[in-house]
């Protein structure tokens, strides 16, 4: 399997593996409107055999506190083909993410998703570590809401409330 950068020729494919992976097109959508927003801060294509099977996206979030905002890199969405998953290629492409999240330099990664997945990479709850989310309504069930430290030092001096880029506004 490889992990790359998307590539023009790879829109379509993209666009396609998202709709397959989510069942509906919104994911697939928000891909685009970020594309087209120049929000798109990392779009990554896993390929078995040559054919795209697997898409990651990650733009960036800000975070926002009474005195500042910062913006760190958002995961989401990701898909991969239904016919090809349970074969490591959703964990190659979020390692791979984590590489480029590192080599930029951002000590924070976020993400709104299932907790049974994301937890064996590290992802952890990120309501108790300061951080709030629309996309947390409930304080009770907000393990959903989570954050990959890469920057220890980062806990308690960044805080504040996460809002994606407004092309998950509609989402
Ligand atoms: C989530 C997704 C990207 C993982 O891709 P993948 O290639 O199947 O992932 P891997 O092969 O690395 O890992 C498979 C493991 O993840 C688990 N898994 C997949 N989706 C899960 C979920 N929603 N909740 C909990 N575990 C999940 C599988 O059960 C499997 O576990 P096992 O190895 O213990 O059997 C893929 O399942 C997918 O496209 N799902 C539909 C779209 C989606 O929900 N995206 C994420 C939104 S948060």
């Amino acid at each position: 399997m490889q992990i790359r950068l998307e590539q023009p020729s790879d829109i379509k494919a993209i666009h396609a593996i998202e709709c397959a992976a989510f069942g509906r097109r919104e994911e697939a959508d928000i891909v685009d409107k970020l594309r087209a927003a120049g929000a798109l801060w990392l779009s990554q294509v896993a390929l078995r055999e040559g054919a795209i099977v697997g898409h990651a996206a990650y733009s960036l979030a800000a975070i926002t506190d009474a005195e500042k905002t910062n913006e760190f890199p958002a995961l989401g969405p990701i898909g991969v083909l239904p016919q090809l998953q349970r074969r490591g290629t959703g964990a190659a492409l979020i390692e791979a993410g984590f590489d480029a999240v590192q080599k930029a330099g951002f000590g924070l990664l976020f993400l709104v998703g299932h907790p049974g997945y994301y937890r064996r990479f590290g992802f952890q709850p990120a309501l108790p570590l300061g951080f709030s989310s629309d996309y947390v309504s409930d304080p009770q069930q907000h393990e959903h809401f989570m954050v990959r430290v890469f920057d220890a030092q980062l806990i308690g001096s960044v805080r504040g409330h996460m809002r994606y880029h407004a092309a998950f506004a509609d989402s």
